[in-house]
């Protein structure tokens, strides 16, 4: 059985003092809810608010460098993020890829740096409107599939969250159908599984990301490839991102 991860991706909104009241009411919402694991990832400067006020709640990062240290202004390494006790990251966001020239190598660079951290990457992949289009979803996918992530060992790939986020379906209120998600997902399981076997596709949370709301959550999670969201603008409001927690 895989154990949905619920997350979101607060992106570049909110304050510290924003952080700080968003889990004053998120947290008693979400009490007892262990049928997920819940992740909030705010942006760098709020991870400590976060990390102090989370509970129990995982708190990732949205980006991270994949070097420890050094002359990188304005980067930040995950060793530096694992130390303020943030343990996941997301990496390689379509956001990234389109605004600041984030590339599967990178991503890979990225992922190898999160996990030798003890970080839990989750990895997004997915293609935009033009290549969904021109029926090219499947390519774009293994394409990504194999240039950022299939290079990682075994080991390495059983410690990371796959995120699946359809570039026009991110945003802009038009979810992928669960039927069209559930395709995608179970592209990519077959895809994990030619490369790393059956277990580590049996295993792998495999999330879906992309207008995700309180009314479009049961019908995605009810199919069988889709193990949690990656959520953007519903996860910013207490009790909307507790509502889409609480989907079963
Ligand atoms: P929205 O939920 O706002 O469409 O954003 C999705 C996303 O990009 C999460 O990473």
């Amino acid at each position: 059985m895989r154990k949905p991860v619920m997350a979101g991706n607060w992106k570049m909104h909110k304050t510290a003092a924003e952080t700080a009241a968003f889990f004053e009411k998120f947290a008693p919402l979400v009490a007892g809810a262990d049928h997920a694991e819940i992740v909030i990832c705010p942006p760098f400067v709020n991870l400590p608010a976060a990390v102090a006020a989370g509970g129990g709640i995982g708190i990732g990062a949205q980006d991270v460098f994949w070097l420890k240290e050094g002359a990188y202004t304005g980067e930040v390494s995950a060793p530096m993020l694992a130390a303020i006790g943030c343990r996941w990251v997301i990496i390689g966001h379509s956001e990234r890829r389109q605004y600041f020239n984030e590339t599967d190598e990178t991503v890979l660079k990225k992922t190898v740096a999160a996990l030798d951290a003890g970080l839990k990457p989750i990895v997004c992949v997915g293609e935009r409107l033009e290549e969904r289009e021109a029926g090219a979803t499947e390519t774009v996918l293994e394409a990504q599939f194999n240039a950022g992530i299939a290079e990682l060992t075994g080991e390495q790939f059983a410690r990371l969250v796959i995120a699946y986020e359809p570039v026009w379906a991110i945003g802009t209120g038009k979810t992928a159908t669960p039927e069209i998600a559930q395709a995608a997902h179970h592209f990519l399981r077959r895809e994990i599984r030619a490369r790393f076997g059956p277990e580590a596709a049996g295993a792998c949370r495999i999330l879906y990301g992309g207008s995700v709301k309180p009314d479009n959550i049961k019908g995605l999670m009810a199919q069988p490839d889709i193990d949690g969201a990656l959520v953007g603008g519903a996860s910013l409001d207490a009790a909307t991102f507790a509502a889409i927690v609480h989907y079963p």
